[in-house]
């Protein structure tokens, strides 16, 4: 039985990550998460608990991560200060968690002998025009936009310094935007669902042309899973579904499925710095490691989280007044 330890567990990815990680293979899994704002317990709760430990903590705390990265087989690092309009606000936190928090995980698995893989997003690459008929590979250069995305791009940086400076057996893949159960109601795809559920509206960054490359959330955490068991040591991999769709043709297609008016959104203050369009061209991955989405229906996909939102309002109420508290105060 493999011993693996999941950082960030109790977030969106983490804990669909290890939801599956349980269903599909016979991994002892330890979650290691502070449980901030974005960290929710309640999302592990109806797992087997004799496969799964929950430890709350910080990902910077080094004599707790030592503790715990000691003796495991396998890190997997999701943990983060994930959304782009909070690094906005206070870059701070970003820095300590994405960077220092991803530094005292290598030092760990370097002392430890570990095995490492660390999560990372498309964000790195910066942005593309909307028509560009490139998409990002693994040699895409780095130009990140953002704080979170700078803090993103610098752990990237450590880890492959890690790898090459000390021989850390690591792994990295860089996702494109998830969509799926368990997300929080601050972004977007769950947002425009929650305002509809509680009799609101969408609200549209700008004019809503910015492009996302959606993949459902089971499919990133299937190649994730791959990457660790298949993936060569120091080697990145892309991850995407060839799902790009425009802000303002998923905002229609959430009213469509609930049955309001297309047009029933309102445009509201748009992001500093916005970027226009991620698009990941996810070749390697498949080529060399035969990985395949298995929900390529965007909008059945999107139908089964529409679904999921409703019959679990007890799950995302409790976030959702104080989310829109906080975008209320800058216009959006
Ligand atoms: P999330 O915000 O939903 O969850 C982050 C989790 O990390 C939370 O449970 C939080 O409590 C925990 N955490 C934050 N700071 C911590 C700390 N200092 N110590 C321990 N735990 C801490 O994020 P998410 O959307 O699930 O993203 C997970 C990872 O995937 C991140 O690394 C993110 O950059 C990456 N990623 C996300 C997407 C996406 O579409 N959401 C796409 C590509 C990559
Ligand atoms: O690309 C991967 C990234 O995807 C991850 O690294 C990040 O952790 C994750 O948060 C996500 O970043 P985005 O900034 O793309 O996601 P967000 O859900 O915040 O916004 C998606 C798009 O929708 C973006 O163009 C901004 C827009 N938007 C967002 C909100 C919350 C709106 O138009 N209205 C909204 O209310």
């Amino acid at each position: 039985m493999r011993k693996l330890l999941v950082t960030g567990g109790a977030g969106f990815i983490g804990s669909n990550f290890v939801r599956y990680a349980i269903d599909h293979t016979d991994s002892a899994v330890t979650v290691l998460d502070k449980l901030t704002y974005a960290g929710n317990r309640r999302s592990l709760t109806d797992l087997p608990q004799n496969r799964m430990t929950f430890v709350q903590g910080d990902i910077c705390n080094a004599s707790l991560v030592h503790e715990l990265v000691r003796g495991q087989d396998l890190v997997v690092h999701f943990a983060a200060e994930s959304h782009n309009d909070n690094s906005l606000r206070d870059p701070s936190v970003f820095v300590a968690t994405n960077l220092v928090g991803t530094y005292t995980l290598l030092e760990a698995v370097r002392r430890y002998g570990v095995r490492y893989h660390h999560i990372s997003t498309d964000e790195v690459y910066g942005d593309l025009a909307l028509d560009d008929p490139n998409r990002f590979t693994e040699s895409s250069p780095y130009n990140p936009s953002s704080p979170y995305s700078a803090t993103k791009a610098g752990s990237d940086h450590l880890v492959r310094a890690w790898v090459r400076s000390f021989g850390v057996a690591a792994t990295l893949s860089n996702c494109s935007n998830n969509y799926g159960p368990y997300q929080h109601v601050e972004k977007f795809i769950p947002r425009q669902i929650t305002n509809i559920l509680d009799g609101g509206r969408p609200k549209l960054y700008g004019a809503g042309s910015n492009v996302r490359d959606w993949i459902h959330v089971d499919d990133h955490s299937a190649a994730v899973l791959l990457v660790t068991a298949e993936g060569k040591i120091g080697e990145t991999y892309l991850i995407g579904a060839d799902g790009e769709r425009n802000n303002k043709q998923v905002v229609e297609t959430i009213l469509e499925l609930l049955g309001k008016p297309h047009d029933a959104y309102d445009h509201v203050t748009d992001r500093a710095g916005h970027d226009l369009r991620y698009a990941i061209d996810s070749t390697k991955l498949r080529l060399e490691l035969g990985w395949r989405p298995i929900f390529s229906d965007f909008t059945s996909g999107l139908a089964a989280t529409i679904e999921w939102y409703q019959a679990n309002e007890a799950w995302w109420r409790p976030q959702k007044a104080k989310t829109e508290a906080n975008y209320a105060r800058q216009g959006q």
